[in-house]
C-alpha cells in the first residue's frame, strides 16, 4: 500500500569524518542515490564539513541536516551555533535531543522543545529524537516514558509546526548496538506516538507527521522496518558513514 507520507531517510554521522572524507561520501552518495525521487534524503555531517558538504550537493536531490543548534539566537553563547548560521549553509533540517546528547549533554525535554521552536522560526525542519533506554522497556514502562518525551519535547509548537517536524523514535538499546528493535515493537510504538499527537493536535497533524525510526538500521533490515504503516523513514547512524551501506538502505525502503 502506497504509504501518504513520504519516506525520510537521515544519516547522522555523529563526530565522524574530515572535511576530506565527507567530501569523498557524498561525492559516492550522489551518484549512487541521483535517480531517486521516492525517499527525501539527508546527510547530516558534523558542523565543521557543512560549509563543504552544501556546496557540494547544491546540484543533487540530497539535502543537509545538522546534529544539534543552540536554543538561542546570535549573541554571548559561548561554544553555541545558531539557526542563522545554519541557514548560511543551506541547512534544512536538524538533529535535536539526540539520546547522545539527553544523556552526555543532559538534554530535557524542555530545552529539547525550545530548540525546535527556535528551528521552526528559522525555517529548519528539526527531526526531534525520543526513545527509552533497555532499563524502561524491561520495567515496562516504553509508553510512558516516550509519550513524556513526544510531549514534553513538541510543547509549544503549533500545530503546523508538529505537523512539519520529524519525529526519530530511536530506543536507546538499539542505538550502535546490533540490536534492532523488531519491526512489530518499532511499529507499536510508532503507532502509539502517532495517538499521542492525535491527543495533541488532532487528526490530520497526526496523519501528516512523519515518524522515523533509528537504532542499528540496515540495508538487510530497512525494508521490513519501513514497510511498517507508521514508519516512515529512518535515522541512521554507523550504516550511514559508508557509501554502500547508506545507499542500499535508501534503495531496499522503496
Ligand atoms: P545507529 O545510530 O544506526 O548507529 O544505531 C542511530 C542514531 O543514533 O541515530
Amino acid at each position: 500500500m502506497e504509504k501518504e507520507r513520504k519516506l525520510i531517510v537521515a544519516g547522522n554521522w555523529k563526530s565522524n569524518k574530515t572535511v576530506a572524507e565527507s567530501l569523498a561520501l557524498v561525492g559516492d552518495l550522489k551518484r549512487e542515490l541521483a535517480a531517486v525521487k521516492e525517499v527525501d534524503i539527508v546527510v547530516c555531517p558534523p558542523f565543521t564539513a557543512l560549509e563543504s558538504v552544501s556546496k557540494a550537493i547544491l546540484d543533487s536531490n540530497i539535502r543537509l541536516g545538522a546534529q544539534n543548534m543552540s536554543e538561542n539566537g546570535y549573541g554571548a553563547f559561548t561554544g553555541e551555533v545558531a539557526a542563522g548560521m545554519l541557514k548560511e549553509f543551506s541547512v534544512g533540517y536538524v538533529v535535536l535531543g539526540h539520546s547522545e546528547r539527553r544523556q552526555f549533554q543532559k538534554e530535557s525535554d524542555a530545552l529539547v522543545a525550545r530548540k525546535a521552536a527556535a528551528a521552526h522560526a528559522a525555517n529548519l525542519v528539526p527531526i526531534v529524537c525520543v526513545g527509552e533506554t533497555l532499563a524502561e522497556r524491561e520495567a515496562g514502562i516504553t509508553d510512558r516514558v516516550v509519550e513524556t518525551q513526544v510531549r514534553g519535547s513538541l510543547a509549544g509548537l503549533t500545530p503546523e509546526q508538529v505537523e512539519k517536524t520529524i519525529i526519530a523514535y530511536e530506543p536507546v538499546w538499539a542505538i550502535g548496538t546490533g540490536k534492532t528493535a523488531t519491526s512489530a515493537q518499532a511499529q507499536e510504538t510508532h503507532a502509539m506516538i502517532r495517538k499521542v499527537v492525535v491527543a495533541i493536535h488532532g487528526d490530520s497533524v497526526a496523519r501528516r507527521v512523519r515518524i522515523q525510526y533509528g537504532g542499528s538500521v540496515k540495508a538487510a533490515n530497512a525494508r521490513e522496518l519501513l514497510s511498517q504503516p507508521d514508519i516512515d523513514g529512518a535515522l541512521v547512524g554507523g550504516a550511514s558513514l559508508e557509501v554502500r551501506s547508506f545507499a542500499d538502505i535508501i534503495k531496499n525502503s522503496i
